[in-house]
């Protein structure tokens, strides 16, 4: 059956669209389950969730904790934004019928600045979900800040992809230079990136198979220089 995210899809002001809804919930499902099969699962992050189009739809896609940052009403300080009057009254209504009706302790909306809570949230996370300013600066701290807790299996979303400032960070955040293997898939306006180790490089297996065909793969097969003759 087609997919729809009917369940997820606001009236309220917010940025996704419904297909970009729909393939975040698909991401962050995914990467829950691979990374926490038994319970309780792994936390999810939002960063910048305005009137909370996102927050809910992350709130249907895992069956554990939510947190999402903004600093929702602080952040008049941003001229260009385009906050329409009592947009803040309404998303604080909004977070706290969000916090009541999936609640249960499930969802913490912290009203700060990403650059204010990197030291004091530091979970380790199944999902991590970046859509602050898409400024350069900013997006390659909130990256390096938050990436490395996103374990194995995990998923890493950013909006705004297609933006240069989100791009460029991506590419020159330190999390990446460290994990060349990591690549960022594009849907929509999505960069979408899947949380993997880095993968054992075809020649050094080969080699192993070939110094060691009975034991191929054990723990106990070394790298070909360290096999006696
Ligand atoms: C594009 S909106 C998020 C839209 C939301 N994800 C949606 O799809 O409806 C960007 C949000 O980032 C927040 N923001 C801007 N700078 C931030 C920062 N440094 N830390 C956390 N949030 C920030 C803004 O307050 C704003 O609500």
């Amino acid at each position: 059956m087609a997919k729809k995210s009917a369940d997820y899809k606001l009236s309220d002001p917010g940025w996704m669209n419904d297909a970009e809804l729909v393939r975040i919930v698909d991401e962050v499902r995914a990467a829950v389950s691979a990374t926490a099969p038994a319970s309780p699962p792994l936390a999810v992050l939002e960063v910048g969730c305005y009137a909370g189009r996102t927050t809910r739809a992350l709130l249907t896609a895992t069956p554990g904790l939510v947190i999402s940052i903004d600093p929702l009403d602080r952040n008049r300080a941003m001229p260009r934004w385009p906050a329409p009057d009592g947009v803040w009254i309404e998303t604080r209504r909004h977070m706290e019928a969000l916090i009541a009706e999936r609640g249960g302790g499930r969802l913490i909306v912290m009203p700060c600045f990403a650059e204010e809570v990197f030291d004091l949230v530091r979970p380790p996370l199944a999902a991590l979900v970046i859509d602050t300013e898409h400024s350069y600066e900013p997006q390659v701290r909130q990256i390096d800040a938050w990436a490395p807790l996103v374990r194995d299996g995990g998923v890493i979303v950013f909006d705004d992809f297609d933006m240069e400032p989100v791009a460029s960070a991506w590419r020159d955040c330190e999390y990446r230079r460290a994990r060349q293997w990591l690549t960022c898939e594009t849907f929509e306006s999505l960069g979408i990136v899947r949380v993997a180790p880095q993968p054992r490089p075809v020649a050094q297996e080969a080699e192993q198979r070939i110094c060691n065909p009975e034991g191929a793969g054990s723990s106990l097969a070394g790298p070909i220089n360290e096999v006696s003759p």
